[in-house]
């Protein structure tokens, strides 16, 4: 399975297989993960910081208190790890911190991991110790409080131990963890109800050209809308991209559509209108564009020029009206003043199931930046407000969001 922009967490304890940790390191860097380390104190006495730092292309996180010298300017750290994976992995797993985890203390990264993550996201434990300490009673009911938490314990391998002794005990192979975490990955992805569903997103501005040198346009990026298609991407739909001129790179999986008028958008989108089963219209489409478009390049002879424009078409908001009963259609408002009452009449002319409501101030939220902060309004539902977030972990919320949806249809 390629791993390409999963968010994997690999949390070390201080047992002897942790020396191969650099080794698992790698084949999911290989395979396109992107690899955050939580090592614990004791974990550094058997594997080197600076290997973990070195294959993970990242660094490696012990404490929960930020070093002195960022003077507290990462103090949100010990949450947002948590937060950004898509799978926390313990491997090699030892007694202590089993028992840490479950007794649900946080007083180092990687507990704080544990309890930080995401609900839903799988949480992979590979207990490794000497046998005899492993079939406890301690460790077994700790085990065992783990599991009920949703947390798939892997059973340690029989075989020879650092003892020198032959019990179970030891660690799988970083091939074989591999393996379990592309298992409970997909299984997680084929769960979704947006698996194999055809998901049409439009992102980024449009230019409505002037002349042949020059266009009206806006400041969108794209960021949310390639946002959205790389996490629908993630969750198994065949995502196709309609993007305006950006500066990004194409999620992987998607299929992207370049197009550069609201006019060239509107046809590209219509060709999936029929049959995709979510529409997203995640773009700034200019509302008009200059009713002729001069040949050449226009000369500044006038003291003043005046310009007639006309509508363009509403992409969404065609595909609103066209819509048969199972398809969805998702739409973005941009408001500065009444936000929730005009989103909720924007979610009603244009027919739609779940409105993003959002302001610009392009520092925090909206056009160009990286974060957001979204309220989403379900069609006869309440309005949501979430928090600022990246425009990554925003686009996660709103297909949780159509997942809820889809799964209450
Ligand atoms: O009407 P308004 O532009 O505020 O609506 C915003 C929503 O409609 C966004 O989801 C945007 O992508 C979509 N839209 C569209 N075609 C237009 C204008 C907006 O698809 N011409």
């Amino acid at each position: 399975m390629d791993l390409t922009g999963k968010n994997i967490i690999i949390g070390i304890c201080g047992g002897i297989a942790a020396y191969k940790t650099p080794h698992l390191v790698r084949l999911l860097k290989k395979k396109g993960a992107n690899v955050r380390v939580a090592l614990t104190d004791a974990g550094t006495r058997f594997v080197s910081e600076l290997s973990l730092a070195t294959v993970s292309q990242g660094p490696v996180y012990r404490s929960i208190f930020p070093p002195t010298d960022t003077h507290g300017t990462d103090f949100t750290t010990h949450i947002s790890l948590g937060e950004w994976a898509d799978a926390l992995v313990i491997a090699p797993a030892t007694a202590n911190t089993l028992a840490r985890l479950a007794a649900g203390l946080c007083d180092d990264m990687l507990a704080t991991c544990f309890l930080t993550l995401r609900p839903g996201k799988p949480v992979l434990i590979f207990p490794a110790m000497d046998g005899q300490m492993y079939l406890s009673h301690s460790v077994q009911r700790n085990i065992a409080t783990l599991k009920s938490q949703g947390a798939v314990i892997i059973e340690p391998e029989s075989g020879e131990l650092a003892s020198g002794q032959c019990g179970t005990g030891r660690m799988p192979e970083p091939e074989a963890i591999v393996e379990h975490i592309e298992t409970a990955l997909l299984s997680l992805v084929h769960s979704s109800p947006l698996h194999g569903k055809s998901i049409v997103v439009t992102a980024g501005p449009t230019r409505e050209k002037i002349d042949d040198v020059r266009f009206l346009s806006n400041y969108s990026s794209g960021k949310m809308g390639f946002a959205i298609a790389k996490a629908a991407g993630m969750r198994g739909a065949r995502v196709t991209l309609i993007s305006g001129p950006v500066g990004l790179a194409t999620p992987p999986g998607v299929e992207r559509i370049d197009v550069e008028s609201a006019a060239e958008m509107r046809d590209a989108a219509g060709n999936f209108f029929p049959s995709c089963d979510i529409f997203i219209g995640a773009a700034a489409v200019a509302d008009y564009r200059p009713a002729a478009v001069i040949r050449g390049k226009l000369k500044k002879n006038d003291p003043e020029l005046q310009f007639t424009l006309v509508k363009n078409p509403d992409i969404l908001g065609d595909f609103g009206q066209q819509k048969n009963p199972v398809q969805l259609a998702v739409g973005f408002a941009l408001e500065q003043e009444n936000g929730i009452d005009n989103a909720r009449k924007k979610l009603e002319e244009k027919n739609l199931d779940l409105i993003a409501l959002n302001f610009s101030d392009r520092r925090t939220s909206g056009f160009e930046v990286d974060t957001n902060m979204l309220t989403l309004i379900k069609r006869g539902g309440p309005a949501t407000e979430l928090p600022m977030l990246s425009k990554e972990e925003a686009a996660r919320k709103l297909l949780d969001t159509i997942e809820n949806i889809c799964r209450q249809r």
